[in-house]
């Protein structure tokens, strides 16, 4: 694998590249990550992918600072796994970055109480998407809202690129891979297994879908000892609250905090 500290490292050589297909990361690696690498495997291009903490997309200094780093492990695993080239710029892509304003849908789910966090996700993304001109790039879809505007984004300002979507690797607890998995202790692990269960537990019901059921959910998480930042039910492409499963395919999606550590999780229902 070829390692690239500086973007000028990379500007150089890019002109030899064969086509990409770019995944891009904040370290801290897991297999979930791997999951994606291994899907870009599917397609022939050869795998490039990055790390960068993009601070744009953090509106909390604290969580920014106290992101979990493990560079060294992260370059071993993705050696070990078949990526074949890593960028690694440092805070100077950030210097005169076209800043990206995100969509209206931006502002519900994650980012209700996250302002600008997808303008800094979306700002940082055309950034790499027009350093390493990628043919293919790809995002978990743990991150579904993420997944969906990076989508949109590109439908609109790139014909050039495929977006494809990983599924979400789980713990056999059920528990969402995610980088902050690791600030939980095992006893909290263990608590947080009980978001998936509660999105299974509203896809069962799927046929009895009310605010009666997400506020039900929402206080046995909070009695589990999560602070509920949102419980929704929701149109699976315009990210508004919907219940109407006859027509449309919904997302129920979760971000809740447990002590210090706020996780995401979401589920999809395809249409009846
Ligand atoms: O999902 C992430 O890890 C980040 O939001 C991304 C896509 C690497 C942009 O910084």
């Amino acid at each position: 694998m070829k390692i690239y500290n500086s973007i000028s490292e990379f500007t150089n050589i890019k002109d030899n590249l064969t086509e990409l297909t770019f995944v891009p990361t904040m370290g801290n690696l897991h297999q979930g990550h791997i999951s994606l690498i291994n899907l870009a495997k599917q397609y022939e291009n050869e795998i490039i992918s990055s790390i960068f903490i993009n601070r744009l997309q953090f509106n909390d200094k604290n969580d920014y600072e106290k992101y979990p780093k493990s560079l060294e492990s992260d370059i071993e695993l993705l050696e070990k796994n078949g990526c074949d080239h890593l960028l690694i710029p440092d805070e100077s892509i950030l210097d005169d970055i076209k800043l990206i304003k995100a969509p209206s849908k931006s502002k519900k789910l994650c980012g209700k109480n996250r302002p600008g966090h997808f303008d800094g996700v979306l700002t940082i993304l055309n950034r790499f998407f027009k350093l390493i001109n990628p043919k293919i790039s790809i995002f978990g879809k743990k991150d579904y809202q993420q997944f969906l505007l990076v989508k949109e984004f590109v439908i609109k300002n790139y014909s050039n690129i495929k977006i494809i979507g990983g599924d979400t690797i789980r713990e056999d607890s059920g528990l969402a891979l995610s980088s902050r998995n690791n600030l939980l202790s095992e006893k909290e692990k263990n608590i947080a297994s009980s978001i998936y269960k509660v999105l299974c537990d509203i896809k069962s019901s799927k046929n009895l879908l009310n605010t009666e059921l997400l506020d039900n959910k929402k206080k046995y998480l909070t009695k589990l000892g999560f602070e509920v930042d949102y419980l929704t039910i929701c149109d699976a492409s315009t990210l508004e609250d919907s219940f109407s499963i006859d027509t449309n395919d919904l997302l129920v999606a979760v971000a809740a905090k447990l002590g210090e550590v706020r996780l995401i999780d979401n589920i999809l229902l395809t249409k009846l």
